[in-house]
């Protein structure tokens, strides 16, 4: 799939239920969107995947759910308020906020000069040592003009802070634009309450929000979307052993997504957030192009430190001596839409079928598919729908299944192909005479009969998430820490 066909990606997203326009029927808001039936599935398989893989598999690694809003003063400590900035420049004739590298590089991409490399190595360049000035001056040498009102009158360009602020009259809150801190500011309470000796890990699922001035290529870049994070307590001592743990394994869980290997890169961070002493991304190929999927941070005791000072209060840990000190922190951050558009993007295929025909078909691992299986009558009659349905009321509370008789089966199945169901089971005529229906495999589209009480065991085997977790288990064994 290329940039063109992310044009089909949103549309498919949104006529089959996975992804809506926020506000559309008040003309949507620019990268806000919102998660229909079939996405918000999705999002919770690929978050169990997460969850488990992290918290069952890992004994000394435990869940938290923080708040969203917290004490101003933690984002104080953490740096964000002085620190969490990007850089902009602003069209005086258009009013229009832009960042600096994106204008730089899409004006390469539509004039394509010869020199183009060399430009880009400048701005790395620029960018990594905050030559702001340089950066200005590459924009005026490059002739490059506001891309829809075409003016060049630029203001300087400026630091711009991501974070929203909320309800001035309080004193102000700020939406956290990362889950990280409710974990620090827990740190205590966990380990106590826990009972948790390092190494230890807290992981948590939630909403961040940043103020992005440039927020598109559809769910990549949004004001709010979602993070899975997990924050690694550790001994300073085993700084280096910890995060090249984490970087093995996470990279393994995203290979045993089976999207192809040659998916993603791993690249070493120039640029280094200000709470990060080393950093890793984790690079997917979109359909834009490579871009970061995940990041994997050592903290140090940045964090914790910060949070002593402000709070004044001891987050450290005590070891059998007297010794204390405040641990360092391994941290891994995946946006969750990010991941589910990696994988919505290279699972949707537009497919020629023997019989000449063409099929939209979402090939999904079968384990993250919004709906397990449909239940489909052959036709709407001779008592055919009634037998679908008591099968599907037999089996819906073990199983996320759909009944569907609204037309005709060719017609049913393409609807299936093109949610991801990857089984469907037909009632039909010799159901009524032996108790068997048809099983259809959405990737092979091969067809068998099986007895119907053996539906919900082929389920068991066929969609479970236990065969990928137990790789990951003996992957995790196998790398050690
Ligand atoms: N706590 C560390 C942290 O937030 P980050 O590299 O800024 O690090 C981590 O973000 C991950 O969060 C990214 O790799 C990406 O997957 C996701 N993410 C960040 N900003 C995002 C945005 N505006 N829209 C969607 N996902 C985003």
């Amino acid at each position: 799939m290329n940039q063109t066909n992310l044009h089909f990606l949103v549309s498919h997203a949104k006529h089959y239920g996975f992804i809506y326009p926020s506000s559309e029927i008040y003309g949507g808001i620019s990268s806000i969107y919102d998660y229909g039936p079939y996405g918000i599935e999705l999002k919770k398989n690929i978050q169990e995947y997460w969850w488990r893989s992290m918290i069952q598999l890992h004994d000394n690694i435990v869940g938290l759910d923080s708040s969203i809003l917290m004490h101003t003063d933690v984002w104080k400590a953490s740096g964000h308020i002085d620190k969490f900035n990007d850089l902009s420049i602003d069209n005086k004739d258009s009013n229009k906020r832009y960042s600096p590298e994106i204008l730089i590089k899409e004006s390469l991409l539509k004039n394509n000069p010869k020199n183009k490399k060399e430009i880009l190595d400048i701005l790395d360049k620029y960018l990594l040592n905050n030559k702001l000035d340089d950066i200005e001056s590459l924009i005026k040498k490059l002739n490059i003009c506001d891309p829809i009102y075409g003016s060049q009158n630029w203001t300087n360009i400026h630091l711009f802070n991501m974070m929203f602020k909320i309800n001035e009259t309080q004193g102000g809150f700020f939406l956290r634009p990362e889950t990280a801190q409710g974990i620090f500011t827990n740190f205590i309470n966990v380990k106590k309450s826990i009972r948790m000796k390092i190494p230890f890990g807290i992981a948590q699922v939630g909403k961040s929000f940043r103020n992005e001035i440039i927020a598109r290529q559809f769910i990549f870049r949004m004001r709010e979307f979602e993070q899975m994070e997990l924050q690694f307590f550790i001994s300073p001592k085993e700084e280096k052993k910890w995060y090249n743990y984490w970087k093995k394994l996470r990279l393994k869980w995203h290979l045993e997504l089976n999207l192809g290997n040659n998916k993603y890169q791993m690249i070493e961070q120039k640029k280094l957030a200000h709470y990060a002493s080393y950093g890793t991304d984790i690079k997917f190929n979109f359909p834009f192009g490579f871009k970061e999927i995940e990041g994997i941070h050592c903290r140090t005791d940045f964090d914790l430190r910060k949070h002593e000072c402000f709070s004044n209060k001891k987050l450290r840990v005590f070891e059998q001596s007297k010794n204390n000190y405040i641990p360092y922190v391994i941290e891994t951050s995946l946006g969750l839409d990010r991941i589910l558009l990696a994988i919505y993007s290279s699972s949707l295929k537009l497919e020629k079928i023997p019989n000449g025909n063409n099929r939209i078909v979402l090939k999904i691992p079968y384990y993250l598919s919004p709906i397990q299986a449909a239940i489909l009558p052959l036709v709407s009659k001779k008592g055919l729908p009634e037998i679908a349905k008591k099968i599907f009321n037999d089996l819906k509370i073990d199983h996320k299944l759909i009944y569907d008789a609204k037309t005709s089966i060719g017609k049913l199945y393409r609807r299936q192909d093109a949610i991801g169901t990857p089984i469907c089971f037909t009632v039909d005529y010799d159901t009524i005479n032996n108790n068997t229906v048809t099983m259809r495999d959405r990737d092979t589209m091969q067809q068998k009969r099986i007895p119907i009480a053996s539906i919900s065991h082929i389920l068991r085997e066929k969609i479970s998430m236990t065969k990928i977790l137990k790789k990951l288990l003996d992957i995790s064994s196998n790398i050690g820490s």
